[in-house]
Protein backbone atom coordinates (compact mmCIF):
# COMPACT_ATOMS: atom_id res chain seq x y z
CA UNK A 1 0.00 0.00 0.00
CA UNK A 2 0.98 3.39 -1.17
CA UNK A 3 0.63 5.88 1.61
CA UNK A 4 1.81 9.92 2.33
CA UNK A 5 3.88 10.13 5.12
CA UNK A 6 4.62 13.08 7.00
CA UNK A 7 7.86 13.95 7.51
CA UNK A 8 8.07 13.89 11.82
CA UNK A 9 11.09 14.86 13.64
CA UNK A 10 12.41 11.64 15.18
CA UNK A 11 12.62 11.61 18.97
CA UNK A 12 16.08 11.05 20.03
CA UNK A 13 14.73 10.78 24.03
CA UNK A 14 12.46 7.78 25.55
CA UNK A 15 13.03 4.54 25.42
CA UNK A 16 11.05 0.41 25.64
CA UNK A 17 11.26 -2.14 28.19
CA UNK A 18 14.03 -3.48 30.61
CA UNK A 19 17.14 -2.42 28.60
CA UNK A 20 17.12 0.81 28.96
CA UNK A 21 20.14 0.93 31.60
CA UNK A 22 22.73 -0.68 29.08
CA UNK A 23 21.17 0.96 25.86
CA UNK A 24 21.97 4.19 28.45
CA UNK A 25 25.27 2.47 28.38
CA UNK A 26 25.93 1.87 25.39
CA UNK A 27 24.91 5.61 23.88
CA UNK A 28 26.99 7.33 26.69
CA UNK A 29 30.16 5.53 24.72
CA UNK A 30 28.81 5.73 21.17
CA UNK A 31 28.34 9.28 21.77
CA UNK A 32 31.63 10.60 20.85
CA UNK A 33 31.95 8.38 17.72
CA UNK A 34 28.43 9.68 16.32
CA UNK A 35 29.28 13.01 17.37
CA UNK A 36 28.66 15.28 14.35
CA UNK A 37 26.29 12.46 12.64
CA UNK A 38 22.35 12.93 11.92
CA UNK A 39 20.84 12.09 14.78
CA UNK A 40 18.01 10.98 13.09
CA UNK A 41 19.90 8.01 11.93
CA UNK A 42 21.19 7.16 15.82
CA UNK A 43 18.78 5.67 18.00
CA UNK A 44 17.50 2.77 15.63
CA UNK A 45 20.79 1.48 15.44
CA UNK A 46 21.34 1.74 19.05
CA UNK A 47 18.06 0.19 20.00
CA UNK A 48 18.61 -2.75 18.28
CA UNK A 49 21.13 -4.27 20.60
CA UNK A 50 20.82 -7.36 23.46
CA UNK A 51 17.83 -9.84 24.48
CA UNK A 52 14.46 -8.81 23.56
CA UNK A 53 10.90 -10.38 24.57
CA UNK A 54 7.79 -10.31 21.68
CA UNK A 55 5.71 -7.39 22.18
CA UNK A 56 2.42 -9.07 23.83
CA UNK A 57 -0.74 -9.01 22.41
CA UNK A 58 -3.54 -6.80 23.49
CA UNK A 59 -7.24 -6.69 22.63
CA UNK A 60 -8.08 -5.02 19.89
CA UNK A 61 -10.68 -2.86 22.01
CA UNK A 62 -14.09 -1.55 20.59
CA UNK A 63 -12.85 1.30 19.26
CA UNK A 64 -11.16 0.34 15.82
CA UNK A 65 -12.46 3.10 13.50
CA UNK A 66 -15.34 1.56 12.17
CA UNK A 67 -14.79 4.51 9.28
CA UNK A 68 -11.45 5.33 7.99
CA UNK A 69 -10.91 9.72 8.48
CA UNK A 70 -10.25 10.67 4.80
CA UNK A 71 -6.49 12.05 6.17
CA UNK A 72 -5.06 8.84 6.43
CA UNK A 73 -1.24 9.96 7.01
CA UNK A 74 0.87 9.86 10.53
CA UNK A 75 0.11 12.90 11.76
CA UNK A 76 -2.62 12.94 13.69
CA UNK A 77 -2.44 16.66 14.88
CA UNK A 78 -3.75 17.88 11.94
CA UNK A 79 -6.24 16.98 9.74
CA UNK A 80 -6.05 18.02 6.41
CA UNK A 81 -8.45 20.81 5.21
CA UNK A 82 -8.53 22.28 8.69
CA UNK A 83 -6.57 25.06 10.61
CA UNK A 84 -6.54 24.42 13.82
CA UNK A 85 -4.17 21.74 15.80
CA UNK A 86 -5.74 19.60 17.99
CA UNK A 87 -6.04 19.56 21.60
CA UNK A 88 -3.70 18.47 24.42
CA UNK A 89 -0.26 17.62 24.50
CA UNK A 90 1.57 17.03 21.18
CA UNK A 91 3.32 13.85 21.41
CA UNK A 92 6.49 12.32 18.49
CA UNK A 93 6.05 8.65 18.92
CA UNK A 94 8.75 6.89 17.44
CA UNK A 95 10.36 3.24 17.06
CA UNK A 96 11.47 0.33 14.97
CA UNK A 97 9.64 -2.66 13.76
CA UNK A 98 11.82 -5.65 14.08
CA UNK A 99 11.35 -9.28 14.60
CA UNK A 100 13.21 -11.25 17.92
CA UNK A 101 16.94 -11.21 16.63
CA UNK A 102 16.75 -7.36 16.01
CA UNK A 103 16.46 -7.33 12.19
CA UNK A 104 14.32 -4.44 10.76
CA UNK A 105 11.47 -5.69 8.98
CA UNK A 106 10.42 -3.72 5.48
CA UNK A 107 6.90 -2.89 4.79
CA UNK A 108 4.91 -3.33 7.95
CA UNK A 109 1.80 -1.28 8.11
CA UNK A 110 1.73 -0.06 11.49
CA UNK A 111 -1.54 1.79 12.58
CA UNK A 112 -2.86 3.73 15.46
CA UNK A 113 -5.67 4.88 17.10
CA UNK A 114 -6.70 5.94 20.42
CA UNK A 115 -9.10 8.86 22.15
CA UNK A 116 -8.64 12.70 21.58
CA UNK A 117 -7.64 15.31 24.66
CA UNK A 118 -11.79 14.70 26.02
CA UNK A 119 -11.56 11.25 26.01
CA UNK A 120 -13.62 10.46 23.34
CA UNK A 121 -12.65 7.76 19.94
CA UNK A 122 -13.66 9.02 16.52
CA UNK A 123 -16.12 5.84 16.55
CA UNK A 124 -19.70 5.98 16.06
CA UNK A 125 -20.41 3.64 19.21
CA UNK A 126 -18.34 5.88 21.42
CA UNK A 127 -21.21 6.76 23.78
CA UNK A 128 -19.08 9.23 25.85
CA UNK A 129 -20.98 13.08 26.17
CA UNK A 130 -17.62 15.13 25.04
CA UNK A 131 -17.79 16.43 21.54
CA UNK A 132 -15.16 14.97 19.56
CA UNK A 133 -11.94 17.26 19.14
CA UNK A 134 -12.47 18.03 15.15
CA UNK A 135 -8.91 18.70 14.69
CA UNK A 136 -7.36 15.57 15.96
CA UNK A 137 -7.41 12.45 12.95
CA UNK A 138 -7.95 9.75 16.02
CA UNK A 139 -6.26 6.92 13.54
CA UNK A 140 -3.16 7.15 11.57
CA UNK A 141 -0.82 4.64 10.06
CA UNK A 142 2.79 4.55 8.37
CA UNK A 143 4.34 2.04 6.58
CA UNK A 144 8.10 0.84 7.01
CA UNK A 145 11.12 1.23 4.79
CA UNK A 146 13.97 -0.82 5.07
CA UNK A 147 14.96 0.29 8.34
CA UNK A 148 11.94 -0.66 9.81
CA UNK A 149 11.08 2.79 11.61
CA UNK A 150 7.88 4.29 12.11
CA UNK A 151 7.13 7.84 13.48
CA UNK A 152 4.02 9.51 14.18
CA UNK A 153 3.23 12.93 15.24
CA UNK A 154 0.07 12.52 18.05
CA UNK A 155 -1.17 13.62 21.19
CA UNK A 156 0.02 12.22 24.74
CA UNK A 157 -2.51 9.74 25.50
CA UNK A 158 -4.75 10.46 28.74
CA UNK A 159 -7.48 8.28 30.81
CA UNK A 160 -10.73 7.90 30.04
CA UNK A 161 -13.18 5.97 32.68
CA UNK A 162 -12.20 2.51 33.18
CA UNK A 163 -8.74 2.76 31.15
CA UNK A 164 -5.21 4.09 31.91
CA UNK A 165 -3.48 6.13 28.92
CA UNK A 166 -2.59 3.84 26.16
CA UNK A 167 -2.34 3.82 22.39
CA UNK A 168 -3.25 0.97 20.31
CA UNK A 169 -1.47 -0.31 17.58
CA UNK A 170 -2.19 -2.67 15.14
CA UNK A 171 0.73 -4.23 12.90
CA UNK A 172 0.44 -5.93 9.51
CA UNK A 173 2.00 -7.10 6.41
CA UNK A 174 2.38 -9.49 3.69
CA UNK A 175 5.79 -11.06 5.13
CA UNK A 176 5.26 -10.41 8.92
CA UNK A 177 3.30 -11.89 11.71
CA UNK A 178 0.62 -9.52 12.49
CA UNK A 179 0.05 -8.03 16.10
CA UNK A 180 -2.39 -5.44 18.05
CA UNK A 181 -1.18 -4.42 21.18
CA UNK A 182 -1.50 -1.39 23.05
CA UNK A 183 0.83 1.36 24.12
CA UNK A 184 1.36 2.59 27.54
CA UNK A 185 3.11 5.19 29.73
CA UNK A 186 5.23 4.72 32.68
CA UNK A 187 4.64 6.50 36.00
CA UNK A 188 0.95 6.47 35.12
CA UNK A 189 -0.80 6.43 38.48
CA UNK A 190 -3.83 4.59 36.42
CA UNK A 191 -1.43 1.70 35.19
CA UNK A 192 -1.66 0.29 38.56
CA UNK A 193 -5.59 -0.15 38.50
CA UNK A 194 -5.88 -1.05 34.68
CA UNK A 195 -6.77 -4.77 34.13
CA UNK A 196 -5.81 -4.78 30.53
CA UNK A 197 -2.61 -3.69 31.82
CA UNK A 198 -2.12 -5.57 34.94
CA UNK A 199 -3.08 -8.96 32.78
CA UNK A 200 0.61 -8.81 31.41
CA UNK A 201 3.82 -10.18 33.46
CA UNK A 202 6.60 -7.53 34.43
CA UNK A 203 8.38 -8.32 31.49
CA UNK A 204 5.52 -7.69 28.95
CA UNK A 205 4.24 -4.38 31.27
CA UNK A 206 7.88 -3.04 30.77
CA UNK A 207 7.75 -4.05 26.60
CA UNK A 208 4.95 -2.22 26.35
CA UNK A 209 5.67 0.38 28.15
CA UNK A 210 7.53 3.49 27.34
CA UNK A 211 9.43 6.93 28.99
CA UNK A 212 7.95 10.83 27.87
CA UNK A 213 10.59 13.13 27.82
CA UNK A 214 11.02 16.53 26.22
CA UNK A 215 11.46 16.67 22.58
CA UNK A 216 15.04 18.13 21.16
CA UNK A 217 12.74 20.73 20.01
CA UNK A 218 11.77 21.82 24.38
CA UNK A 219 8.08 22.27 23.23
CA UNK A 220 6.73 18.86 22.14
CA UNK A 221 6.61 15.37 24.02
CA UNK A 222 8.82 12.61 22.77
CA UNK A 223 8.68 8.68 23.39
CA UNK A 224 9.89 5.47 21.81
CA UNK A 225 8.18 2.21 21.43
CA UNK A 226 9.90 -0.49 20.18
CA UNK A 227 7.85 -3.40 18.16
CA UNK A 228 9.44 -7.04 18.12
CA UNK A 229 7.18 -9.47 16.56
CA UNK A 230 7.71 -13.09 16.26
CA UNK A 231 8.33 -13.61 12.85
FE1 LIG B 1 -8.67 2.17 24.18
Amino acid sequence: MKTRQVRIPTPVLGDTGGLRAARMARRRMLAGALAGAALSGVPWRIGAQGARIATPRQTEGPFYPDQLPADDDNDLVAVKGRSGIARGEILLLAGTVTDLAGKPLAGARVEIWQCDAGGRYHHSRDSSRTVPDPNFQGWGQFVTAADGAYRFRTIKPVPYPGRTPHIHFKVSGAAISGLVTQMYLEGEPGNARDGLFNSLDPRERAAVSVRVDKAPDGKALAARFDIVLRA
